[in-house]
C-alpha cells in the first residue's frame, strides 16, 4: 500500500506486469483478423480523451445514466442499504458515484482502475468532497482479477459498474466477469450496473463517430501508445477511426484501418498490413432488459429493479446476490 497526504485515502497499487502491452500487441497483430483489447486504450492520455468523449453531445451515455442516477437515487440507495462497501471496478474519474453518496452513506467506496495516476488524483478529488468518505482505490486490470484491497469494513458489498462497461466484454466473458462480480460481493451483496440499449442506428453510429474527432483521438491513441512504449516505427496518421454498429451482433465495432499498404516495426518484428486492412479495438455491446437480466440470473444474481432514462436510450440495473 503507498501512504497518501489524506488520511482517508489509502491506495494500493496492484498494477499488471509493463510486458502486459508488448505481449497484447505483438500477439494481437499476429492474428487474422488483427485484434487488440480495449483496455490498451486507458493510459493516462486515453483516460482523459475518454472523459472529453463523456462530454460530447452525440455519445448520450453518460447523460442519460446521470438522469436515471439523479432522478432515481433515493430509490438506488435505499435498495443497496446504507454503511454498504461500495465496489467501482474501471472507476475513472468517479463521477457517477457522486450522484448518490451522500444519500447512500456506504462505509468505504473502493475505486479500482488500470490507470493508477488518474486514479490515485480521482480519489483525492474525491476525498475534497466528501471528507467523510473512507475511499481504498486500487490500481488493478479488473478484467484480469476482482482482487479487493485489504482491510475493508465487514459489512454487504455492492459492485456499481456504470456506463455499459460490461458491454466492452465478448458475451461469454461478460458472464465470466458478472460471475466474478458475485463472488467478490458474495451473499447478501448486490451488483448496480448501467447498459446500453439497442436503438435507431443512426444514433448510435453518430456517438462512436462525433463530430469534434474525439472519438477518434481515443482510438489511435493506441498507436500513440505503441510508438512511444514500444520500439516501433508504427505512424498513427497512417491509419483512419472506424466505427459502426453491427445490427446482428447488437455491438458499436471500433477499428483503426490502414490507409494504404505497408509494413511496421514493433520490437524487431514485422507486420504487414493491406489497404484497408483493419485492426479491431474494440466492441460495445448493446442488451436489452431482458436479455441483461438474464444474464444477470445465469451468473448467480436476482434482478431487483430496472430503471430506464425518460427517452428509452440506457438502462440501470439493480441486481441483488441471495443470502
Ligand atoms: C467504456 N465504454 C463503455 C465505452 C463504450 O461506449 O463502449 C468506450 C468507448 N469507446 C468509444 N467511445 C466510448
Amino acid at each position: 500500500m503507498t501512504a497518501t497526504t489524506n488520511p482517508r485515502v489509502r491506495f494500493t497499487d496492484l498494477h499488471p506486469a509493463q510486458t502486459d502491452l508488448a505481449q497484447a500487441v505483438l500477439s494481437g497483430l499476429a492474428r487474422t483478423p488483427k485484434r487488440i483489447e480495449p483496455k490498451f486504450f486507458y493510459d493516462a492520455q486515453g483516460s482523459e480523451l475518454f472523459e472529453t468523449i463523456c462530454a460530447q453531445p452525440e455519445y448520450y451515455p453518460p447523460d442519460a445514466e446521470r438522469e436515471i442516477l439523479e432522478t432515481h437515487s433515493a430509490e438506488i440507495a435505499a435498495a443497496l442499504g446504507s454503511g454498504c462497501v461500495l465496489i467501482e471496478p474501471g472507476a475513472g474519474s468517479a463521477a457517477k458515484v457522486r450522484l448518490f453518496l451522500d444519500q447512500l452513506q456506504p462505509s468505504a467506496y473502493v475505486p479500482l482502475d488500470i490507470s493508477g495516476d488518474f486514479l490515485l488524483q480521482a480519489a483525492h478529488d474525491l476525498a475534497e468532497d466528501f471528507p467523510w468518505l473512507d475511499i481504498h482505490a486500487a490500481c488493478i486490470d479488473f478484467a484480469h482479477s476482482l482482487r479487493l484491497p485489504e482491510q475493508l469494513p465487514e459489512t454487504h458489498k455492492v459492485a456499481f459498474f456504470p456506463g455499459s462497461s460490461l458491454g466492452n466484454f465478448e458475451p461469454a466473458d461478460a458472464l465470466t466477469f458478472l460471475q466474478e462480480v458475485y463472488t467478490a460481493v458474495g451473499p447478501g451483496g448486490g451488483l448496480l450496473i448501467g447498459i446500453d440499449i439497442p436503438k435507431d442506428q443512426a444514433i448510435l453510429n453518430a456517438a462512436y463517430n462525433d463530430a469534434a474527432g474525439v472519438t477518434a483521438a481515443f482510438n489511435k491513441n493506441l498507436l500513440t501508445r505503441i510508438r512511444n512504449e514500444l520500439d516501433s516505427d508504427i505512424d498513427p496518421e497512417q491509419f483512419d477511426h472506424l466505427a459502426f454498429y453491427n445490427t446482428e451482433l447488437n455491438r458499436i465495432e471500433m477499428h483503426l484501418k490502414s490507409r494504404r499498404a505497408q509494413h511496421v516495426q514493433i520490437n524487431n518484428q514485422s507486420f504487414h498490413f493491406a489497404p484497408g486492412e483493419t485492426i479491431h479495438t474494440e466492441c460495445s455491446y448493446k442488451y436489452a432488459p431482458e436479455p441483461f437480466q438474464n444474464m444477470a440470473r445465469q451468473a448467480g444474481f436476482q434482478p431487483r429493479h430496472t430503471w430506464l432514462d425518460r427517452r428509452g436510450l440506457f438502462s440501470v440495473h439493480y441486481c441483488s446476490a441471495p443470502e
